[in-house]
């Protein structure tokens, strides 16, 4: 549906003026945790299940685009990620500028110098793809918004962003906000952009920290992309639709009481059941680590002995993602200190939270 109107819209700059406007941009754009996850897709990067994410603060990338009328005839794209020109992520941002040139026929016209830089190890499992790619939909729809003589308002340009987001990455689509965010069709809805969660959500679980255990930063043996891909066929398929189904509904229940118990039980079961898919998948293949069993066995002995309100989840990736209300956090950050950190990879913990969603660092010359 929207397909159609932005490929409509879509601004070609071939003799405006260039001189009077702004000729850079620049976006932070945070990194979110699905707590009922997106796997498995339909269409053009469509979810079969909608989801609902936490997005995080510290955890995110930063994207800087200086852009000038081509030089030559056809404009050309530098890009820099995390200061590196040669970077193999570079490729896929490569992909996926190409994937825009429909929307935004102008590329074609103007020399891009990008530079992208991640707060967090990249391809660890921590979604460096949802903010990468948020970050990098938000600096070209910015782009646009100064070529255009009438720009779009502001909730029309995070939705065409988050639009834009999700053909880099699913998952990106909801980097767009702050605070919880919902995509895919459920009730209201959509599966072409994300949008922010719209309903009450009562104490302790409107604030939330995020501690994630870096069990490995090894690079993943199989990307998220090709999981997704092995869910057309796979067995559970249907089963797994009514799950995420259900688990939206009952998350909601929790969200609106402020049932952290309940909140758990669903976090943990959307985690596992990921990680359920990819061992049952043909072919099936693990993602998980001694160390991320070791650690959720550890967090649920501690819960049972202490009454403490944490909860786990993880991402298509080893690493596990503690979180748990501002009330709890002395003590946990002492037992993740003492018990847990030993079982991280040199140590390695991030400390995240809830976050406000994106923040423009520029639009300006240079
Ligand atoms: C397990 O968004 O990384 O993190 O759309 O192929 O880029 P692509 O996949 P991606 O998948 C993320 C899946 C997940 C769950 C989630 O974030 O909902």
């Amino acid at each position: 549906m929207l397909d159609k109107k932005y490929r409509d819209e879509a601004l070609d700059i071939d003799k405006q003026d260039l001189s009077s406007i702004p000729h850079a941009v620049g976006w932070e754009s945070p990194s979110n945790i699905a707590l009922v996850k997106y796997w498995g897709k339909k269409g053009i990067q469509e979810p079969i299940n909608p989801s609902i994410s936490m997005t995080l603060s510290n955890m995110h990338t930063q994207t800087r685009i200086h852009y000038a009328r081509a030089m030559n005839e056809h404009g050309r794209v530098w890009l820099r990620f995390n200061g590196t020109d040669n970077h193999p992520f570079g490729k896929r941002i490569q992909r996926y500028l190409d994937t825009l040139d429909s929307y935004f026929p102008f590329l074609k016209s103007l020399d891009l110098h990008i530079d992208s830089r991640n707060s967090f190890p990249h391809s660890a499992g921590m979604a460096s793809s949802a903010s990468a790619m948020s970050s990098m939909a938000l600096a070209i729809c910015s782009i646009e918004q100064n070529l255009r003589e009438e720009p779009l308002r502001s909730d029309h340009f995070f939705q065409k962003a988050s639009y834009m987001a999700r053909l880099g990455s699913g998952s990106a689509a909801r980097s767009l906000y702050g605070h919880y965010v919902e995509w895919g069709q459920h009730a209201y809805g959509s599966d072409e952009f994300a949008h922010p969660y719209a309903k009450k959500i009562q104490e302790p679980l409107s604030f939330l920290h995020d501690s994630v255990l870096v069990t490995s930063t090894e690079p993943k043996k199989k990307n998220s992309s090709s999981g997704h891909d092995l869910m057309e066929q796979h067995p559970y398929r249907q089963a797994r639709i009514e799950q995420a189904l259900n688990n939206l509904e009952k998350i909601n229940r929790s969200l609106k009481e402020g049932d952290f118990h309940s909140f758990s039980e669903v976090v943990e079961e959307e985690a596992l059941s990921l990680h359920a898919m990819m061992l049952s998948s043909r072919p099936g293949y693990a993602l998980l680590k001694e160390a991320t069993i070791r650690i959720i066995d550890e967090l649920r002995a501690f819960r049972q002995e202490t009454g403490t309100q944490v909860t786990f989840t993880l991402d298509a990736g080893p690493n596990v993602h503690v979180l748990y209300p501002t009330r709890e956090k002395e003590k946990i950050r002492q037992w993740l200190h003492q018990q847990l950190k030993p079982l991280c990879e040199n140590g390695k913990m991030i400390h995240d939270f809830t976050g406000n969603g994106p923040e423009q660092l520029h639009n300006g010359t240079y």
